[in-house]
């Protein structure tokens, strides 16, 4: 590349095709993010720069490879559906910094590593689902929930699951390990079941009349209202934005991580300025219904219909420090088992 510059310097009449050869070339992308959301953005990215994207999908254990892969690693970028893989990437020392005003300006501090190492791209809310029928409430709090009046009322997915896990993690960095402890004892009693399914389930089991609250994801709501099977769940259930008695409604964070490694580190930092970029923020509300990290593009109408968010603010370093303790404590009082 430096003999190329230099040619550039001696011959400036053949400098006008740089720019252009730099743009080409591939980006490889390993990411756990669903096919059917993430593919078509980096389809317009392609699209919009030329640049083809090649794509590793997995459920788990992408660190862990490109750890293995170490310096030969082919992979250019990380992207997750959660802050925790972010965080564990940077503590593998994965992970570059990116020095981009385009990613800081567009990127709220909270909502980034404080060394530029990761950058979240979306995110969404862990609320509660209530029946429109049966529950009068519109405001709640997390801990609320543990609450007697919600006996044999409340449906939720694996208490593992990793989007209870930290939820609960969350619950434990707010309140310390006996209080939350209590919490989910609580919350384990006032099961109707044994937890079950997905996050849809919730809305599908308040539909059939089986409970009448359970936590899950802001943007399952968008995705039931354009499945006509899944339609009559998202139009039992109203959605509440609980907080924490001290903080917030708890987030989870979508972003992305340059390797160390990366072969092709500008086409990196090109794909993650372009993720946050207007297009793809787009892409990631109208189509996920995830709300965006820009603050200029507007929420989906469905998910500004859930009310203010007021995400918490517990920083999610400690969020992660809980999360061992948290899923300790599901095993110690068989949450998965239901009530007792
Ligand atoms: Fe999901």
């Amino acid at each position: 590349m430096k003999f190329t510059l230099r040619l550039c310097a001696l011959a400036i009449a053949g400098c006008a095709s740089l720019p252009a050869l730099a743009q080409q070339g591939d980006v490889n992308v390993y990411t756990y993010r669903e096919p059917a959301l993430i593919k078509p953005i980096l389809d317009a990215f392609t699209k919009d720069t030329g640049i083809k994207v090649n794509i590793v999908f997995a459920k788990e254990g992408l660190e862990e490879r490109i750890v293995a892969e170490g310096a030969r690693s082919p992979a250019d970028v990380l992207i997750t559906t959660d802050f925790a893989r972010l965080v564990q990437a940077k503590d593998l020392g994965i992970t570059q910094p990116l020095k981009s005003k385009i990613l800081t300006d567009a990127v709220p501090a909270a909502l980034r590593d404080p060394d530029n190492q990761w950058f979240g791209l979306s995110y969404r809310a862990r609320v509660a689902y209530v029946s429109k029928e049966r529950v009068k409430d519109t405001a709640l709090t997390y801990e609320s929930i543990a609450d007697p009046k919600w006996k044999g009322r409340v449906c939720l997915r694996d208490g593992q699951h990793i989007y209870n896990n930290i939820l609960f993690a969350a619950g434990v960095a707010h309140m310390g390990k006996e209080k939350a402890e209590a919490w989910l004892t609580g919350l384990r009693d006032n099961l109707a079941k044994k937890p079950s399914g997905g996050d849809r389930e919730v809305a599908k089991d308040i539909a059939a009349g089986a409970c009448d609250i359970g936590f899950a994801n802001t943007y399952y709501v968008g995705h039931m209202n354009k499945n006509p099977d899944q339609r009559p769940w998202a139009e039992a259930i109203r959605v509440i934005l609980p907080t924490f008695k001290d903080g917030g409604t708890h987030v989870n964070l979508s972003g992305i991580a340059v390797m160390k490694h990366a072969p092709h580190a500008a086409n990196a930092q090109k794909l993650a300025e372009w993720l946050v970029g207007e297009t793809a923020q787009k892409m990631y509300t109208a189509d996920n219904f995830e709300f965006p990290v820009r603050a200029d593009t507007p929420v989906d109408p469905v998910v500004s219909g859930f009310g203010k968010l007021t995400p918490d603010n517990k920083p999610f370093a400690e969020i992660i420090k809980a999360r061992p303790i948290a899923a300790d404590i599901i095993d110690r009082i068989g949450f998965n088992n239901g009530p007792k």
